[in-house]
């Protein structure tokens, strides 16, 4: 059992037993950008949007509020909220891993950005493996459980509350960013047969 400061990193406990140089084969973190080449588009249900707009889009924006101010003074910490790694821990994806896993550098401003549910993309972010289920998941596009909302969303948080807890279900649904059905496990098939009409003309 991994204990929550190891876990708070998210995915990146996949590297904490990893030498310390990331290997040509490790995946790396890439950046919000990166995914929206593809991600953004309105065929896939541009899921860059949706997040942008939700709860996970603005998460350093939230540490410059009033009530982030008043947490940080009640543990004692100085200066803003927005540079303590305190809070960053929890706030921005990837903060404080180590600078080798970080391929592109991530901009904060992006928050809790997808890979820091799916694991860094550096390796199945490429067509030709996220074309193919069995490909992506061996090339560590994370399957998804409870645990990896868990990382973030305990008692370590200032604002946890042990009343109301953590509601899975009702969380997924409120930050639900699917795939169009009709289009879902089809979408490479689609964008090849767009690319041979538009050759024909
Ligand atoms: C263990 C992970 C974790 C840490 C560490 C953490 N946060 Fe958060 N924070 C969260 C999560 C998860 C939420 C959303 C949970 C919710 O609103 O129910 C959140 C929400 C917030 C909110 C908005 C909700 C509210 O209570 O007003 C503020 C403000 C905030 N955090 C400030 C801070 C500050 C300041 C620090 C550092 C002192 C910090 N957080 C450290 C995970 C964390
Ligand atoms: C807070 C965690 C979290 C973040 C951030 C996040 N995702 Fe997800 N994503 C999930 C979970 C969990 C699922 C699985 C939902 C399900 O199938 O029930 C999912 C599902 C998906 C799916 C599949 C949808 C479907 O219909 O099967 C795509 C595509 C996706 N995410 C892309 C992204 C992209 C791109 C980003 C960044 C812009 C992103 N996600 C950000 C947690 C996250
Ligand atoms: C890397 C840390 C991190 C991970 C992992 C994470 N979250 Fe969050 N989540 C946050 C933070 C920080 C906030 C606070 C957003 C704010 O107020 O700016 C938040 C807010 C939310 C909120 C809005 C809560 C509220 O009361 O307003 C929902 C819903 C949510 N997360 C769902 C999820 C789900 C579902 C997962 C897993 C698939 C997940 N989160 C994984 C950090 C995380
Ligand atoms: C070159 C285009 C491309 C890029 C870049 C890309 N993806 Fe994808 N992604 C796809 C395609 C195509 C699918 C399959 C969609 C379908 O047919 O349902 C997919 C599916 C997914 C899924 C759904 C997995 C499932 O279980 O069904 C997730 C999650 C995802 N991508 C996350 C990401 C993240 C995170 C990034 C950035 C690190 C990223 N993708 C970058 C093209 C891309």
């Amino acid at each position: 059992m991994l204990s929550r400061s190891a876990l708070i990193v998210g995915v990146a406990m996949m590297f904490a037993a990893a030498p310390l140089v990331a290997s040509a084969k490790e995946n790396t973190f890439v950046g919000v950008e990166k995914c929206g080449r593809c991600h953004k588009k309105e065929l896939y249900g541009d899921q860059v949007s949706v997040w942008r707009k939700g709860p996970h889009g603005k998460t350093l924006e939230t540490l410059g509020s009033e009530k982030a101010a008043e947490y940080a003074r009640e543990r004692g910490i100085s200066g803003s909220p927005q540079q303590a790694d305190e809070c960053l821990q929890c706030h921005v994806t990837a903060h404080g891993v180590d600078s080798r896993l970080i391929k592109y550098e991530l901009d904060p401003a992006d928050g809790v950005q997808c890979e820091s549910c799916h694991g860094p993309g550096s390796n199945y972010r490429k067509r030709s493996i996220m074309s193919d289920k069995d490909k992506f998941v061996a090339k560590g596009l994370v399957s998804q459980t409870e645990e990896v909302c868990t990382a973030c969303h305990n008692d370590e948080s200032p604002s946890w509350d042990p009343e109301v807890g953590f509601d899975y279900e009702e969380a997924m649904e409120r930050i639900a960013h699917p795939t169009p059905p009709d289009v879902r496990g089809r979408i490479s098939e689609i964008e090849k047969e767009n690319e041979k009409e538009n050759e024909k003309d």
